[in-house]
């Protein structure tokens, strides 16, 4: 399928991790000339060095003014953006209950899985706006339905990710911005690998979605092909949510 993706542009923040560099590396092929944003360096230069043309961002997504430098950077680089991903995010506390959660831990999650999108997207929208059908994809996670015992901050935040996402979609019906969310379950990602442990996944007894599959999801919403999808999003979980606790 044709995308009609090629000679736009994109920022992707938390574009050094797994999700984020799949998301990269697909824009790439699409013809996108793509901004990657994240705190890591090293992380960072090795995505560039697979995305030709690309320009990569040193910023911590958290901080006001490095995001609104950063944001500013990539527009002045690009020329245009029309497209931003929202993909830097940390598990925060596994297997803690919220007793043994502090709150700097609590305020650290939703500062990278919540306010940084804010942040982020606050200072991109008059470049945005500028754009023709212009769209926004947030990587949000299966946990804002659903829960794993003991990661109680991460799946407030991914929950508060997914409503900002529609709220925004509605602030911004007629501006020609569309918003959107992906909410995958497991990715076999250095994240969950941290989570997990790699024993887990040697013959994982749950199933797992590759960075690339995710990637593929998040580059048809940000794509004009999907311009009356905004609001919503997709919930990559192999139907686990779906299912009911009826013995039937
Ligand atoms: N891996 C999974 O199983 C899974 C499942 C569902 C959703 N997600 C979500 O997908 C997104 C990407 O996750 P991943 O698995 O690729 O993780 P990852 O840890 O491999 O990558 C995350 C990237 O974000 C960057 N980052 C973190 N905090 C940052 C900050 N303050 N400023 C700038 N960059 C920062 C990291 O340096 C890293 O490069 C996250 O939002 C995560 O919650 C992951």
């Amino acid at each position: 399928m044709e995308l009609r993706l090629s000679g736009r542009t994109a920022l992707i923040t938390g574009a050094g991790g797994g999700i984020g560099r799949a998301v990269a590396q697909a824009l790439t092929a699409e013809g996108v000339r793509v901004a990657l944003l994240d705190r890591d360096a090293e992380a960072l230069r090795a995505t560039a060095a697979l995305c030709a043309g690309s320009l990569p961002l040193v910023a911590d997504v958290t901080h006001e003014d490095a995001v609104a430098d950063a944001v500013a950077h990539a527009v002045a680089e690009l020329g245009a953006l029309h497209t931003v991903i929202c993909c830097a995010g940390i598990s925060g506390p596994v297997g803690s209950g919220i007793e043994a959660t502090s709150l700097a831990e609590w305020q650290a999650v939703f500062a990278v899985n919540v306010t940084s999108a804010f942040l982020v997207l606050r200072a991109a929208l008059p470049a945005l706006r500028d754009a023709p059908a212009a769209s926004v994809v947030l990587v949000a996670s299966d946990s804002a339905v659903v829960a794993s015992p003991g990661m109680a901050p991460y799946c407030a935040s991914k929950a508060a990710l997914v409503q900002f996402g529609r709220a925004l979609s509605v602030d911004l019906a007629g501006d020609d911005v569309r918003v959107t969310t992906v909410s995958p379950s497991v990715v076999d990602t250095p994240m969950s690998r941290g989570d997990l442990g790699d024993a887990a996944f040697a013959a994982p007894e749950f199933p797992v979605q590759t960075a690339e599959e995710v990637a593929a999801h998040v580059v048809y919403l940000a794509s004009p092909r999907a311009r009356a999808i905004n609001g919503s999003g997709i919930l990559s979980d192999f139907g686990y949510s779906a299912r009911s606790g009826f013995p039937a």
